[in-house]
Parts: structure tokens; sequence; C-alpha cells
């Protein structure tokens, strides 16, 4: 039995919780071992919840996670910055795996969250964290490990790219735009992160760090969100052929430096790029034996989220049940901070 303390229990720990539950017979036939959840740590115990839950698996206390024996795999999904760094990090010197969506303290803590894991003997699992549901963390660290990347660039926020088809395809105002994207559970808890291209830029930086070997000073990226877009500026477009796109764009340029943005782009309608709308993220990548490839899909959401989340789950879980040492996963540890003034 591989036992997880899930941290989180809101829009994707919810996901986790309902596939863990409905595939567990599945899960058991594929893995030879079951995947239980041994607890859930939230704010508040009394809460309504949209899945009905057994209530001695809620606890408002870290402790009952991090200090439980039986508890092999800490699933981070609070969100943030803190207390949810300060939880990863208790919970490896603790020896317990990690898996988390959480791109912020991907991007801007890894290094130290790869050393650390090192240094535990643990791993660490993040495909939840870029592109929703598209499994881009595992395409780069393992399909393409053969690539030297060039280019990596695309769609990486739900929540700007639902708010700019709104507005595009049924003239929304932007407020309201972004109010339908946070009742469909795809914004942040603060939507600050997404409107600002914040969210974008860490995930950019992850997919970044991973394709060109080195970490990424995230707060060294230029970022450009959303919030200045108007009707206007979409009809504008719209009348000379474009549609405007929240990219993120990360490039290996000729003499090796690296040109890592997000900012709203104009992108021709004739390009594919311009047909990914709604909830959809896209990752254009250009690796050097492979060429082109693009991958798409639900980029924020409930199930999509939770699906790969629970890919990470089962990895991890395999990994227990054959001692595996998977030197791919934290692949990051060697390279060094650079600021992308540095490259
Ligand atoms: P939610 O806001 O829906 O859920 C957060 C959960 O964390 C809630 O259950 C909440 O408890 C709990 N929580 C919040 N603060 C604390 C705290 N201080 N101590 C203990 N528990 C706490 O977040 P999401 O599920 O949307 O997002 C979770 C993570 O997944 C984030 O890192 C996000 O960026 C990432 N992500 C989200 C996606 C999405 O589509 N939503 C997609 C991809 C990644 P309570 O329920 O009691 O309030
Ligand atoms: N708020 C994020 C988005 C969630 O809208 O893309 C997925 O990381």
């Amino acid at each position: 039995m591989i036992g997880v303390g899930l941290l989180g229990f809101g829009t994707v720990g919810g996901g986790v919780y309902q596939i863990l539950k409905s595939k567990k017979d599945y899960i058991k036939r594929k893995l030879g071992e079951d995947i239980v959840i041994k607890k859930i740590l939230v704010t508040d115990i009394n809460k309504k919840r949209k899945y009905c839950v057994d209530k001695f698996l809620l606890t408002d206390k870290f402790e009952d996670i991090v200090n439980d024996s039986s508890i092999h795999v800490v699933v981070e999904l609070i969100g943030g910055e803190e207390p949810s760094f300060s939880y990863i990090k208790a919970a490896i010197k603790n020896k317990k795996h990690i898996v988390t969506a959480n791109k912020l303290i991907m991007a801007k803590h890894g290094e130290e969250i790869f050393r650390l894991a090192e240094e535990n003997g643990v791993k660490i699992y993040y495909e939840g964290s870029v592109g929703g549901g598209i499994p881009i963390i595992k395409t780069l660290n393992e399909s393409l490990v053969a690539n030297k990347i060039e280019k990596i660039y695309g769609i990486l926020n739900g929540t700007t790219n639902y708010i700019l088809t709104q507005m595009t395809e049924k003239k929304m105002d932007f407020k309201e735009a972004l109010k339908e994207a946070q009742d469909l559970g795809y914004a942040e808890s603060d939507p600050y992160f997404d409107v600002s291209g914040l969210d974008s830029a860490y995930k950019i930086s992850i997919l970044s760090s991973l394709s060109y070997e080195t970490f990424i000073d995230v707060d060294s990226l230029y970022v450009e969100g959303v919030e200045k877009i108007e009707l206007e500026d979409i009809e504008i477009a719209d009348e000379l052929g474009y549609v405007i796109k929240l990219l993120a764009i990360g490039k290996r340029l000729e003499d090796e430096s690296l040109d890592i943005r997000v900012h709203p782009t104009f992108v021709p309608k004739n390009n594919p790029i311009s047909r990914i709308n709604g909830v959809y993220n896209v990752v254009q990548i250009h690796g050097d034996n492979v060429g082109e490839i693009m991958m798409y899909g639900q980029g924020a959401g409930e199930m999509p989220t939770a699906s790969a989340v629970v890919a990470d789950i089962i990895e991890v879980a395999k990994n227990i049940k054959y001692n595996i040492s998977n030197g791919l996963i934290n692949n990051l540890q060697d390279h060094r901070l650079i600021s992308i003034e540095e490259v």
C-alpha cells in the first residue's frame, strides 16, 4: 500500500481525490498495489465540499501528515508561496516524495527543492504545474531527451486565454470573462497571477529550465499581462487579420544566449495558435532532431490537472514499489542559477 497525504482539497485536490477513488480498482490492477489517501489538509474541516469525504480524513494540522510514517507521498495542492514552500521542505526532510502542481514554487525555489530532495533520497514530480493536462514535463524530460531544444513557446495560461476568447468571440467585458474563469475553477486564488502574466512566466521559466539545462531567474524576465487589453484592441487586431494571444516564449539565440518573455502577441489568423481557444493551452517545441512538435489540451481545470497529478502519484508509487531511482526526474539539480541578463 502506498500512502498519500493531500495538502489542499480545492479544485485540483478534489479532482485527485475523485480519480483515485473512481479508478481504485484499475490503478490496483495496473500497479499491483493500492494507493490510499491517508489524510487531507484543509483550512476549514467543516466547509461544505463538492466531494463527500469521510470526516476522519480531514485535518487542519500539517503535523498529522508530515509525522505519519504510513504516508510515503505528499501531494501539495494548496498553491502560493507560503505555507506551501515550508510544507514541501518539511515533508522532504521527513523522507516523503513530493507531487505538486505549484508552478510558483517550482519556478522560484526549484533549485533548493531539488537539492534538498537529493540530500534526502526522495523525488519531486510536478507535471501538473505546466499546461494542466498536457504531459509537457515528461515529454521534455524523457521523450525529447535526444534533442537540443531551440525554441519552446505557446499559450500557458488557461484563465487569460479564456478571457481573450470570450472578449473576441462574445465581445464580453474583461471583468465578466475573468469572473467566469474563476467560477470554472481555472484562475489562481489571487487572479492577479493570471492576468499579470506571472503565472505564464513561472511556467515558461520551468519549461526553459528543462529545455536549456539552466535555472532561470523568473524575476529577470520581461513579463506583460493582459490587464490593459480592451475590446477595441481585439477589434483592431481582427480587422488586420490577427488574434491577440498571451504568449510565453523561450528561445535559444544564435550565440547560445536565451530570450525568455511573456506578452500579448498579434497572432496571424492562419497560424494554428490563433485557433487555440478557451481554457486550452498549446506548447510548440523545436528540437534539432525531432523538428516541430505541437501539443495542446486543457491547460487548467479540475479533471485535466488532476489527470496529470494522478499520473505523477502513480509514477512515484511505481518507483517506490520497484525501488527505481529515476535520474531524469531531478535532472535540474546540477544546473547553475542565472539571470536572463547574464546569458
Ligand atoms: P484552490 O484554491 O481551489 O484550493 C486550495 C486548497 O488548499 C483548499 O482546499 C484550501 O482549504 C487549502 N488551503 C489553502 N490555504 C491553506 C493553508 N494555509 N493550509 C492548509 N490548507 C490550505 O486551489 P486549486 O486547486 O485551484 O490550485 C491548487 C494548486 O494547483 C495551485 O498551486 C495552482 O496553481 C495549481 N493548479 C491549479 C489549476 C486549476 O485549474 N485550478 C491547474 C494547474 C495547477 P479549504 O478547502 O479549507 O479552503
Ligand atoms: N490559473 C492557471 C491557469 C491554472 O489559468 O492556467 C493552471 O496552471
